[in-house]
């Protein structure tokens, strides 16, 4: 089964969760994509659903798609997010951000009252931090800000390159306009010591550690989908 297909399945059983009248965040990266084409169906066939886009790509697939769109101004309170994950760890911590999305992923599942994960399997991981973790950082004092984030790594025995994002030949900007350096750190067995730690420094803005936010995870794998759940 390739990729896709299993982005899809998961997909899928992920818009059982989805109620009609539902406030809906909706999440940005390919499986979230694949999420908002099958919810364009039922939006198309009669479902009513309001969404927060997690980004700027995603609001306009929504826009394409017939999915009707909200702001959290208008609307500061879902009640499910569904959104994909490049990590999915013990107790459904999460490292999220390989599409640099992770400040407006972040604000949206904090403000919705269940957070809903769909991937393949090879997301699961016994440990987080083989996916380099995105921490999203301001333009101003952009060195100084690395070298914090390396001080405050080495205190909790990490270490590692952090690497800032490109595209191209010109740094990546996210939709906040924000920069983003990739940190490989390699495994972290403290996820809340780090999360800590990082947003102690000025010049981070936020991370792609999301923890105690989902509360199910959908995995697709090759012998069919397995739900993870967190009390
Ligand atoms: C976007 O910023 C990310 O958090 C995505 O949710 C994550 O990178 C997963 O993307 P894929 O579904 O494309 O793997």
């Amino acid at each position: 089964m390739d990729a896709r297909t299993l982005k899809i399945k998961a997909a899928a059983v992920a818009l059982t969760y989805v109620e009609d009248g539902m406030r809906l965040g909706i999440g940005t990266g390919s499986t979230a994509e694949e999420f908002v084409r099958l919810l364009a169906d039922k939006v198309a066939s009669g479902l009513n659903v309001i969404g927060v886009p997690t980004s700027e790509r995603t609001a306009a697939l929504c826009q394409e798609l017939g999915v009707k769109l909200t702001t959290l101004e208008e609307t500061p309170e879902l009640d499910l997010t569904i959104d994909g994950a490049d990590e999915i760890g013990p107790e459904l911590a999460l490292i999220k951000g390989g599409g640099g999305a992770l400040l407006r992923e972040k604000i949206v599942a904090a403000a919705s009252a269940r957070m809903v994960v769909i991937a393949d399997e090879s997301k699961n991981v016994e440990m987080l931090g083989r996916f380099p973790l995105p921490i999203e950082v301001n333009r101003f004092g952009l060195a100084a800000t690395t070298l914090a984030i390396k001080a405050a790594a080495s205190r909790l025995d990490l270490a590692g390159s952090l690497t800032l994002r490109m595209t191209g030949a010109e740094a990546f900007v996210t939709d906040g306009g924000h920069l983003i350096l990739d940190a490989s750190f390699g495994r972290i067995p403290d996820t809340r010591a780090l999360s800590n730690a990082l947003h102690a420094i000025p010049g981070v803005v936020e991370h792609g550690l999301f923890l105690g936010l989902a509360r199910v995870a959908i995995l697709a794998g090759a012998d069919g989908i397995r739900t993870r759940t967190q009390p």
